[in-house]
């Protein structure tokens, strides 16, 4: 048997397990399965010795490691070196190679609701991987002007930095915060309003969404988090994280067998587990 993981911490929530293992029977690959991983951050290079050992064929990453996994690995992709932060690790010669599926999910969720963001003001909250993510992908698809909205004020500036020597021609802002109403595509890519604090919103208190934006949130537990249930209350169009993760996990996917990834069984797969982990736990 050999094993895809899931390297996170914690990893009770997700769904990828169940989405990955749907594809790898549907594919007839059937001496290999995806597991989670429960990874805490002083486990790390343990786990990576994991992946080394000949049973692995690869791995995703996912919060909190996206970032300080870099060092640990052989090699990078070119799109995982820029973006700054790695979720998808492939097995090449024995060699540990970072890539990146988190920008081709975004653009793909984009993309399947005939959302052009080519010429859009665009605020992004949050300034982590996933932002990162969803930044390169925007800047790559000629968006007219990105805002990077932070609390941590310095991680804003060194995204800005980095999207600026790749991409400088583009319009960057950061922590202008007023712009945020001026926005026609607002995307949350910070962790707030994840399960279980289901009743937090990124945005500022009392935001009114513009009324023709596109507002999108990446979590996709709950399915209608506080900032989507508002912005829709506000007459704005919404987008869940649901789409993104099947996407991001589809290209994984075929990175790592070879194969077309079946990407209707993913998505009922992703969507009956997401409907189990809403349901009130009876047994807990
Ligand atoms: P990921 O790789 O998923 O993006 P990350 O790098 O840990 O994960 O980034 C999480 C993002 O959520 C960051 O932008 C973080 O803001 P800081 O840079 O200030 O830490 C943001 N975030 C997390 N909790 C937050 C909170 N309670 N309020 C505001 N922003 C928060």
């Amino acid at each position: 048997m050999k094993y895809l993981y899931l390297l996170g911490y914690p990893l009770g929530h997700s769904i990828s397990p169940a989405m990955q293992n749907a594809a790898l029977r549907a594919c007839g690959i059937r001496a290999t399965r995806y597991l989670k991983a429960p990874t805490p951050p002083e486990k790390l290079q343990e786990m990576v010795k994991v992946l080394r050992g000949e049973n692995c064929l690869g791995a995703n990453v996912t919060v909190p490691h996206k970032q300080t996994i870099l060092p640990q690995l052989d090699e990078l992709s070119e799109l995982a070196r820029e973006i700054g932060a790695v979720n998808t690790i492939l097995k090449q010669g024995g060699k540990l190679i970072g890539d990146n599926t988190d920008a081709y999910g975004f653009l793909q969720a984009l993309r399947v609701r005939r959302i052009n963001p080519a010429g859009a003001r665009v605020s992004i909250l949050g300034a982590g991987g996933a932002a990162a993510a969803a930044a390169y992908a925007l800047a790559q698809a000629d968006v007219g002007e990105i805002i990077l909205l932070n609390r941590t004020l310095t991680r804003s500036i060194e995204l800005a930095d980095r999207l600026n020597q790749k991409f400088p021609q583009l319009a960057l802002a950061i922590n202008d915060w007023d712009a945020l109403a001026q926005s026609q595509l607002i995307i949350n890519a910070t962790s707030v309003g994840m399960s279980p604090r289901v009743d937090e919103s990124p945005a500022p208190k009392k935001f009114i969404f513009p009324k023709h934006a596109v507002v999108f949130d990446l979590v996709y537990n709950p399915p209608a988090t506080k900032f989507l249930r508002d912005a829709k209350r506000d007459g704005a169009r919404v987008i869940g994280g649901l789409e993104m993760l099947i996407y991001q996990g589809a290209r994984a996917f075929e990175l790592w067998t070879g194969a077309r990834a079946p990407i209707r069984v993913m998505r009922n797969a992703a969507t009956d587990a997401l409907q189990e982990i809403q349901k009130p736990a009876a047994s807990e």
